[in-house]
C-alpha cells in the first residue's frame, strides 16, 4: 500500500502547526477526512439536497436513493443480514443510549443483572448506570489482569443466572486492548443474555463481521472512520429490534397517527425520528467504499506496524510510562512521561506540531484504576506514517528537556 498516495487524499494534513508540519495522532478521538469524503458530501448538497421519504419529485427521489444505498453500504460493511437491522444515529453515544433507553428500560428489572468492563468509555457506562437506576437492576463489572486485558475466566466467573445484558468494547480507547467479543457472546448467549458491543475504536480499524460475532447489537461512528461528524450505526438483530419501542417519537418513523395512538413504521425507521443525517449518511458511504478499496485486513496490519514501531520507540524514551497490553492490541499508545501532567505534555507537543490527546479520555474509573488523574495518547490511522512516530518521540526528548526538574 503506498502511504503517500494515501495522505494525498487527506488535505488537512499538508498544513503547519506552530511552524512545523503537522503530525496528526488524534485519531481515536476523530479522524481526519479525504477528498473522496469531503466530495461526496459537496456534490450531495450541490446537486441532490432533497428530504428523504416524503416528495414524489425528482431529488427527492434521487436524496432517499443516496440515503438508503449508504444503508446498504453499511450493512455490507459489517455483514449484517438485512438493512432492517441497520438504523443511522448520531454516533456510538447515541445507540448505547438507544439500547439503554429501549431494550434496558423495557426487559430489564429488579434483580437482574448487566454486566461491563472496568475499561468501558462514559458513553458505554453512564446509559447502563442509569438503567439500573431506573429498573433495579444491578451494574456488575468484569475485572481487568494486570496488564488492562479481560481473562475469559474471570467473565464465565462474574456472569451468573441473573445476567440479563453484557456491554463490552471490542478494542479499548484508552488501552488499546481488543477484547475477545466473539467467545465472550458466546458466554453471554450460554447464560440467556443479550451481548451488546461497543464498536467506536474496532469498526473503523478492523475487519467487524455482527454475524460472526453473533453479537445482538453493536453500535459506532462515522467521524471516526473518515467520515463525517453526527452520523453513526446502531446494528441490532432483527428479532430484537421488533419487540422494542422507538426513543424518538416524531415525523418519519410513524405509520399511522390518530388523536390519541399512533402506529410505527417498520425497522429501520421506526428508531430513525425526524429528519435524517441524510449528508451524513452519504458522507459515511462515501468513507466505507474508500476504507474498502485499501481492505480493512491491509488496514489493521498496517496500524500493527506502526503500534509496534511506536512501542518500541516510545520504551526508549527514559521515564516514559505505557499503558495497556503490549500484545495484539489496537492502534493507540497511552503513557505519561514522569511527572509531567499529560496537558502540558500536549502543549509542549503542540508547540511542535504533534497533535496528541491528554485528560482522563471518558474514562474516569479506568483511570483510577491505573492509579492516574489523566494520561496522553497518541492514536493511528491509514495516513500515519513511522515519520510521525519518530516526530512524536522527537517532541517528547525536547519535552523532557523542558521539564527536566518534573522528571526525577
Ligand atoms: C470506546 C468508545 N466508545 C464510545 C465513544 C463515543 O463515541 P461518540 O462520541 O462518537 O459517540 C468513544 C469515543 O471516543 C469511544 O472511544
Amino acid at each position: 500500500m503506498n502511504q503517500e498516495l494515501i495522505r494525498k487524499d487527506f488535505p488537512i494534513l499538508h498544513q503547519e502547526i506552530n511552524g512545523h508540519p503537522l503530525v496528526y495522532l488524534d485519531s481515536a478521538a476523530t479522524s481526519q477526512k479525504p477528498l473522496q469524503v469531503i466530495e461526496a458530501v459537496d456534490s450531495y448538497y450541490r446537486t441532490v439536497n432533497s428530504n428523504v421519504h416524503r416528495g414524489v419529485h425528482t431529488l427527492g427521489s434521487l436524496a432517499t436513493d443516496a440515503y438508503e444505498g449508504a444503508r446498504e453500504k453499511v450493512r455490507s460493511f459489517i455483514n449484517a443480514k438485512s438493512t432492517a437491522e441497520i438504523i443511522f444515529t448520531r454516533g456510538t453515544t447515541e445507540g448505547l443510549n438507544i439500547i439503554a433507553q429501549s431494550y434496558g428500560r423495557s426487559f430489564l428489572k429488579a434483580g437482574d443483572e448487566i454486566v461491563i468492563t472496568l475499561m468501558e468509555h462514559h458513553s458505554n457506562l453512564i446509559p447502563w448506570q442509569q438503567v439500573a437506576k431506573v429498573t433495579g437492576a444491578t451494574l456488575k463489572y468484569f475485572p481487568l489482569q494486570a496488564d488492562g486485558t479481560l481473562s475469559l475466566e474471570d467473565v464465565r466467573n462474574t456472569i451468573t443466572e441473573k445476567t440479563r445484558l453484557v456491554s463490552v468494547a471490542q478494542a479499548s480507547n484508552v488501552l488499546g486492548t481488543i477484547n475477545p467479543v466473539k467467545e465472550i457472546a458466546k458466554i453471554v448467549h450460554d447464560a440467556g443474555a443479550v451481548m451488546v458491543v461497543d464498536g467506536a475504536q474496532s469498526v473503523p480499524h478492523m475487519a467487524v463481521d455482527v454475524q460472526d460475532l453473533d453479537c445482538d447489537f453493536l453500535a459506532f461512528s462515522g467521524h471516526k472512520m473518515l467520515g463525517p461528524t453526527g452520523i453513526g450505526v446502531l446494528y441490532g438483530k432483527r428479532e430484537l429490534l421488533e419487540k422494542m419501542e422507538p426513543v424518538h417519537f416524531g415525523g418519519e418513523m410513524i405509520d399511522f397517527v390518530d388523536l390519541y395512538e399512533s402506529t410505527w413504521k417498520e425497522l429501520p425507521w421506526k428508531f430513525e425520528g425526524g429528519t435524517p443525517i441524510i449528508a451524513g449518511a452519504v458522507g459515511l458511504g462515501a468513507a466505507i467504499d474508500y476504507l474498502n478499496q485499501i481492505g480493512m485486513d491491509t488496514i489493521h496490519r498496517l496500524e500493527q506496524d506502526i503500534v509496534q514501531y511506536s512501542l518500541k520507540k516510545l520504551k526508549e524514551v527514559e521515564g516514559l510510562t505505557i499503558y495497556g497490553p503490549v500484545e495484539h492490541r489496537g492502534g493507540l499508545v497511552t503513557f505519561n512521561l514522569g511527572k509531567i501532567h499529560p496537558h502540558d505534555l500536549s502543549t509542549v507537543l503542540d508547540a511542535e506540531g504533534v497533535a496528541v490527546r491528554a485528560g482522563h479520555h471518558c474514562c474516569q474509573p479506568l483511570m483510577k484504576w491505573l492509579n492516574v488523574a489523566a494520561t496522553a495518547r497518541a492514536s493511528f490511522y491509514i495516513y500515519n506514517t513511522v515519520e510521525d512516530i519518530d516526530r512524536l518521540v522527537d517532541a517528547l526528548n525536547k519535552t523532557k528537556e523542558f521539564f527536566s526538574h518534573a522528571i526525577r
